[in-house]
């Protein structure tokens, strides 16, 4: 374990889709400061554009950072490292935040690090301010369940840098196939809480929708098929409102099919790795009651911990992206030549080619492998 406390506190940004988010955190990964910029503007859209995205990351960057400094009481000279999601996500906004701070970094004379958006998420079971009152960190290994607009995938977590994808969606990602139906019911975006808020007053058994791939042997998720399913009965009513108790149960039984689903890939996921200690969700669709009891059922069938972080945790934000830079860090990784590019696909598997030397030479030792295929 290497002493970083010449490397803290740090100050981490996350612009890979559309929060802008900053925090600062101290060698124990205590959150000194915090703040997030959810972007409002693209609920009238119905959906993520990316560029009006980027601006609006670098519009809201400064009075972030700035902000985020003030809740932490400190000034931009006591940062000892600037970290920042350099990948995978929406271009636009990886170039903006990865700038931002290079600029600060150069500006400070401090190092930068790039970190991967995919480690962030699934590391937070780990980050202090992400335990409730009781809980402890998971040890590893353990089973990660990345579910949100942009990411849908199955990781068995062995250590901090040594990955492995068990599985991943082959078409949408949950959050998006929420978004879908939700907007085939007449819901607003993000529809995930909405069509969530409808389903309490439907019927999970209404509608025979199909369990894409349950079943099959793998960890690998479809959502599209399911997605037709539901558009084929909303069909007969054409220009018609929905009636509410159909799109109710339309909305019900979506829900049910995708839990069913979920449940039965991580059932294989845990069949594949027995010896994992807990299960872990993030992810926006981590807030879905539904999934969430379904998940800690399993997990307890199994005689293991389930752990879901805040939700403000669970969803994008930039103390993950400061706790994986702290773990790699505690690893003895070094900081990354300023010239890194940020990646819109960065499979987890892949490291970084602008990593000196000495740092390849850890990965034989077995702490920064990187071993899953794809984003
Ligand atoms: O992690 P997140 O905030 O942003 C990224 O996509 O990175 O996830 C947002 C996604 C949206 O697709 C939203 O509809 C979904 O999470 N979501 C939900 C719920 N709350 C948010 N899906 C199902 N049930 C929910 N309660
Ligand atoms: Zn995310």
């Amino acid at each position: 374990m290497s002493d970083i406390s010449h490397l803290t506190p740090l100050l981490a940004i996350e612009t890979s889709c559309d929060d802008t988010a900053c925090a600062i955190l101290d060698a124990h990964g205590a959150l000194l400061g915090e703040s997030v910029l959810s972007q409002e503007d693209h609920a009238a859209l119905g959906g993520v554009v990316p560029e009006l995205a980027a601006r609006a990351h670098l519009k809201a960057l400064p009075e972030l950072v700035e902000l985020t400094l003030r809740r932490a009481g400190l000034e931009l000279e006591d940062i000892a490292l600037f970290a920042a999601t350099t990948g995978p996500g929406l271009i636009g906004g990886l170039i903006v935040g990865s700038s931002y701070a290079k600029g600060l970094a150069m500006a400070c004379g401090k190092p930068f690090m790039g970190i991967n958006h995919i480690e962030g998420h699934i590391l937070t079971p780990r980050l202090p301010a992400a335990l409730r009152p009781g809980e402890t960190a998971p040890a590893f290994p353990y089973l990660a369940l990345l579910v949100s607009g942009g990411h849908c995938q199955c990781i068995t977590v062995e250590d901090t840098g040594q990955y492995r994808r068990l599985g991943g969606t082959i078409d949408d990602s949950a959050g998006e196939a929420f978004d879908k139906v939700a907007k085939m019911l007449g819901l607003g975006w993000p529809g995930g809480p909405a069509l969530e808020k409808l389903a309490r007053e439907g019927d999970p058994q209404a509608y025979g929708l199909p369990r894409p791939l349950k079943g099959r042997p793998g960890c690998d998720f479809s959502f599209s098929g399911l997605k037709t399913a539901v558009a084929r009965h909303i069909e007969p009513y054409g220009r018609e409102a929905l009636p509410r108790q159909v799109a109710a149960d339309l909305a019900a039984s979506f829900q049910q099919a995708v839990t069913d689903v979920m449940a039965d890939r991580i059932l294989n996921a845990l069949a594949l790795v027995p010896q994992v200690t807990s299960l872990v969700v993030a992810g926006g669709v981590a807030a879905n009651g539904v999934l969430r009891q379904r998940l800690e059922e399993i997990a307890s069938q199994h005689g293991i911990t389930f752990l879901a972080p805040p939700l403000r945790l669970c969803t994008d934000n930039a103390a993950m992206i400061g706790w994986a830079a702290l773990e790699r860090l505690k690893q003895g990784e070094v900081p990354d030549d300023i010239t890194l590019a940020p990646r819109p696909r960065w499979p987890l598997s892949e490291r970084q080619p602008y990593r000196p030397q000495a740092t390849q030479e850890t990965s034989s030792t077995g702490h920064s492998s990187l071993m899953e295929p794809s984003a």
